[in-house]
């Protein structure tokens, strides 16, 4: 006798279970027990297929939304039919990103956070087209899903996704199961319809998406908007984007009219007076297709502990810890004696191992108390034996020096020739190793 398939399912193992459970006991995750989906049947329709050379390209066709950096990060506009996840903190403005997104088109905004009085008290304050905009605050997916299809608007914000509800599914809205299934069902919407959807996601005190990672494979573009709440500037920044680069960041200022694209992106990390106290060092980074300027600064103080502390705000700490250790065997600094504090000015947070000339020569000039001449910028990676090294775009890098106005350029050995053909026209001072970079600033 055919044994009775099991009624219920683990949607994170997938272990068979006879009764529904809070927790599924394969595999402990909580709240991933799901009835099983009926057995197939014997006999199915063979699924179409189609040759790849006569799928239409006008599938394709993205939308700009006329907010620059927003298309910038989402590679050139909303494509329809895509599902986009914005992440970040709490009041960090995604639903004012959101809103203003909506701005281009005509918009269903589903909000399961604020009356729709709240929501067209912001939309003025941002002057976006409240005749454009409908607003609900239903949060059942299915009724979304409903009110999508028969009015077809261009786009669909749903804010957030942790307020959604699906009725086929046990547990409350926001539950692992819920976010999982409500997120799963908006997407096949938007595949079927058209319709692009954006979702709003909160964050969690560990830095990812509320609810499952699960949704970070469901959705086509995950976006995270970040920043720092004392200043006003806030970076977005692609984390998974199947329809364009991820390495690009979008900069606005956070004002009083809503989100405010930065054209002069130096001017948000880099001090437009640039002190030059001992300490502070200026670098350049790339990210994604654009470079941009940031100041480092460093704070080298004698120390009360038998520990001396490193810290770092913006820098990789490992990475501190290297260089202080070339620092002190190749440029014969003691350090051993002294606390060492980096910060990047502006919240900027540094990736790229380009910068560590910059960090480490901000080091040195605060230990010496000696400060780097005005208005020089530092390019080059340092290794392990204390070289400096040429380091990826650094024809670019110097390019973005040159506009900027700056006077005096640190490079590895060699980048004179790379300074001239970038159209640097100011001082040039080449170094081999870090010892020698000490010995020409200071
Ligand atoms: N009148 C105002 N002038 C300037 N900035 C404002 C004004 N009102 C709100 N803001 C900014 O908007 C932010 C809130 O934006 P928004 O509500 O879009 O954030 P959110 O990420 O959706 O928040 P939540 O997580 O609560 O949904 C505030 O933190 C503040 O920086
Ligand atoms: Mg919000």
């Amino acid at each position: 006798m055919a044994r009775k398939p099991s009624p219920f399912v683990c949607s994170s193992c997938g272990a068979p279970t006879h009764k529904w459970a809070g927790r599924c006991g394969a595999c402990g995750e909580w709240n991933t027990i799901m009835t099983a989906r009926p057995a197939a049947g014997e006999r199915r329709e063979a699924a179409p297929v189609i040759a790849l050379s006569d799928v239409g390209e006008d599938e394709f066709s993205r939308i700009a939304t006329g907010i620059a950096e927003f298309d910038m990060v989402t590679g050139g506009g909303i494509v329809p039919g895509s599902v986009i996840l914005v992440g970040g903190d709490p009041g960090i403005g995604k639903s004012t990103l959101a809103l203003q997104v909506a701005n281009s088109f005509r918009t269903f905004y589903f909000s399961g956070e604020e009356s729709p009085a709240q929501i067209r008290h912001r939309a003025e304050r941002l002057g976006v087209d409240t005749g454009r905009i409908s607003v609900s605050t239903v949060t059942s997916v299915e009724e979304i899903i409903a009110a999508a299809e028969s009015a077809r608007p261009d786009c669909v914000v749903v804010d957030s996704v942790q307020t959604l509800y699906f009725s086929e599914v046990p547990g409350y809205a926001g539950s692992v199961s819920q976010i999982r299934e409500a997120t799963s069902r908006l997407v096949d919407m938007a595949k079927r319809s058209g319709i692009p959807v954006i979702l709003i996601g909160h964050i969690t005190k560990d830095g990812a998406i509320a609810g499952p990672k699960l949704l970070e494979h469901l959705v086509d573009t995950v976006l995270y908007f970040e920043g720092d709440f004392s200043k006003d500037y806030r970076v977005l920044r692609a984390f998974k984007n199947r329809y364009g680069s991820v390495n690009e960041i979008g900069l606005f200022r956070m004002e009083e009219k809503g989100l405010v694209e930065v054209k002069d992106k130096n001017s948000l990390f880099l001090n437009p007076y640039l002190s030059s106290s001992p300490g502070n060092a200026v670098s350049a980074s790339l990210e994604g297709s654009r470079i941009i300027l940031f100041e480092v600064q460093s704070l080298v103080s004698f120390t009360s502990f038998s520990n001396p502390r490193r810290m770092a705000d913006g820098f990789d700490l490992n990475r501190l810890i290297l260089l202080v250790a070339v620092l002190e065997k190749h440029g014969l600094l003691k350090l051993g004696t002294f606390d060492v504090f980096i910060n990047v000015a502006g919240g900027f947070r540094i990736t790229e191992t380009a910068s560590d000339l910059a960090v480490a020569m901000s080091i040195a000039s605060s230990l010496k108390s000696r400060e780097i001449p005005p208005s020089t910028g530092f390019v080059g990676e340092i290794a392990l034996s204390g070289e400096v090294r040429h380091v990826a775009q650094g024809h670019r890098r110097i390019q973005e020096f040159a506009r900027s106005g700056f006077e005096r350029i640190v490079l590895p050995r060699g980048g004179m020739d790379e300074a001239r053909r970038a159209g640097f026209a100011g001082e040039v001072v080449e170094v081999g190793t870090i010892a020698q970079a000490m010995d020409r600033l200071f």
